[in-house]
This record gives C-alpha cells, structure tokens and sequence, in this order.
C-alpha cells in the first residue's frame, strides 16, 4: 500500500477538534432513539452487500444493571459493515486493506457483523469485547458463517466454499479496555504481530471510556511501530477507524481532543462515505494514524 494514496484522498488533517466538534454538531442531526436498530428484538434479520445474517441478540442482557450496551445491535453498525464491504471502499481502492491485511475490531458487540462482512476479504479478522458477549458473539459467527459457506457452495454447485477452508479467519477474544493490556498474542498467530486496521462502532458514548478506549486504539496501533523498530522496516501504519453516532457534543469533543493527540486524525469526506453514513445522517467515520513519538 502506499499510504500517501489513501491520505491525499481523506484531504486535509483536522487541525482542531473543537472547530471539528461544531462543524459536526452544526448539521441537522436527525432525531433518533439512542441508536439501537431494536432493543425488543432478540433476532434481527439483516442483509449486507447482497448476503443474508440473522443476529441474535439479548434485550434481557441490556437491560441487566451496569454497561452492557453491546447486548444488543447499533444502528451504525450495519452501515459500517455494508460501506466496509463494498469493492468500491477507498480502503480497498487505495490498497490500504486488501486480501492480506489483519483487522482488528474494538466493541464488537454480539453482533459480529462488520467481521462477517469483512472478513471474507482479508486475512485475518479479530473481534473483541467485554466477556458478557462471549456466548452471542460465538453463535452468531458459528451459525451466520454455516449460511454463508452453504450460500456460497449452492452458488459453486456442492464445492466447499474458501471460507470453509478457512475457519479461523473470524474470531472473537475478550478485551476489556480498562482492564486487559494489549498484546500481539491479539493477532491468534504466531506469525502475524500488528494490525493493519482497527476498528471501532459506536463506542463513544461515556465520558469514563474515552481515555481507556483511546488508549486501547494507541496500543493496538503502537504493534506495529513495535514490528517496525524490530525489523528495522517501514511497514504502512495501522490505520485507526472510529465510526459512531452523533449523540451528545460534550462526549465528541472530550473524544476527538483525546484521539488527536495520540493520532492524526482525518474524517472521512462524504463522497467517500456511503449515502447512509454522510453528512446530516447523525453519524461519522474518522480515520486515525498513530502519531510518531517526537514527531508533532
Ligand atoms: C454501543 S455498543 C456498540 C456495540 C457494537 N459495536 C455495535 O455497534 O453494535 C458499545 C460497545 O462497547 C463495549 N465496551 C464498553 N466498555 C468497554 C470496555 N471497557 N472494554 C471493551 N469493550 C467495551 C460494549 O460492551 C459494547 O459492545
């Protein structure tokens, strides 16, 4: 990849996240509920880029006393799966994710969505979360994969399909921001040590998860400035990719102040965005790149 592709595209870095937090805040937010698709529903039936998924999920989880947002789908979520998915993603077109990338995905939920959508197109997908999504995570993959590999040898006539070749492409592992250190053993391989990518939906929400979250963001990058000063080689760096619904201007801000000084930071321009997660919509996508000790 050369990152400068990808980097010419975003256009120019936010140079100040206040002026970013009013721009955001100075569109028309449509109102919406906290954002859940239905926080009722214990299945919900999806479709992205042309592939069917039934995700289950668990009203009576959500509503257990302390944090258990991810008990249930967000509505950015499906968004993100069917825009990072697409062939036409400037991701894939500028070569910064492609068939050989390793991804990794922060809050995932139970819904594992945007890893079953995305994972088919790399080499290695993680998926992370506190322990309470363990369970659904789990079945949702397992029977969700089963669909698709039977889709998919329906299409070639009874041969078994890449992914059935593959089965550990996707897989989900527990990581607490505030209370797990992040390691390369992340990665499930020996001989992958860093991340291409990581991402986070919606996880923006509390004031008290900023810093563990945008540490957690530094630390999953900082792999691969690790590998780097190992090998002595200049791989292209983690790519950050935060997307969230816009809520509360408060809690951007203390994000946005808080990412900007561990990444550079760009937000991804509308005609790069599908029609669904643009302007006026009530959600972002920001890009971030690890910031290089000393380095302004
Ligand atoms: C609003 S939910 C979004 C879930 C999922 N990404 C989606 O969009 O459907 C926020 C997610 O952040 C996760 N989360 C909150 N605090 C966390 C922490 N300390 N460590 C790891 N994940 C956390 C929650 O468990 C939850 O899955």
């Amino acid at each position: 990849m050369d990152p400068g592709n990808l980097f010419r595209l975003l256009g120019p870095e936010i140079q100040d996240p206040e002026e970013e937090t009013f721009l955001l805040f100075s569109q028309e937010i449509p109102s919406q509920n906290l954002g859940f698709v239905d926080s009722q529903a214990t299945t919900i039936d999806l479709t992205i880029s042309g592939k069917d998924y039934i995700i289950h999920q668990s009203p009576t989880i959500l509503n257990r006393p302390g944090s258990t947002t991810g008990a249930v789908i967000w509505k950015i979520t499906p968004l993100v799966a069917s825009w990072l998915s697409s062939p036409e993603n400037l991701l894939w077109k500028t070569g910064a994710l492609s068939s050989s990338s390793s991804v990794l995905e922060l809050g995932c939920g139970i819904s594992g969505l945007v890893g079953l959508a995305v994972s088919p197109l790399v080499s290695r997908y993680v998926l992370t979360d506190q322990t309470y999504v363990a369970r659904l995570v789990e079945k949702n993959l397992e029977e969700n994969i089963l669909v698709q590999q039977r889709a998919s040898s329906q299409k070639r006539k009874g041969k078994p399909s890449s992914a059935a070749a593959n089965p550990i492409k996707l897989h989900f592992t527990p990581l607490d921001w505030e209370l797990d250190e992040v390691t390369r053993s992340l990665t499930g391989s020996p001989d992958v040590a860093s991340f291409d990518a990581v991402i986070a939906c919606d996880c923006i929400y509390n004031d008290t998860l900023i810093e563990p979250l945008v540490q957690t963001c530094a630390d999953a990058c900082g792999l691969r400035q690790r590998v780097d000063q190992e090998t002595g080689e200049t791989a292209p760096p983690s790519l950050c990719i935060v997307a969230q619904q816009l809520r509360d201007p408060e809690i951007f801000e203390g994000w946005i102040k808080a990412f900007a000084k561990r990444f550079r930071v760009w937000r991804v321009p509308e005609e790069m965005l599908s029609k669904e997660l643009r302007a006026n919509t009530g959600f972002v996508v920001h890009v971030g790149i690890l910031r290089v000790a000393g380095v302004p």
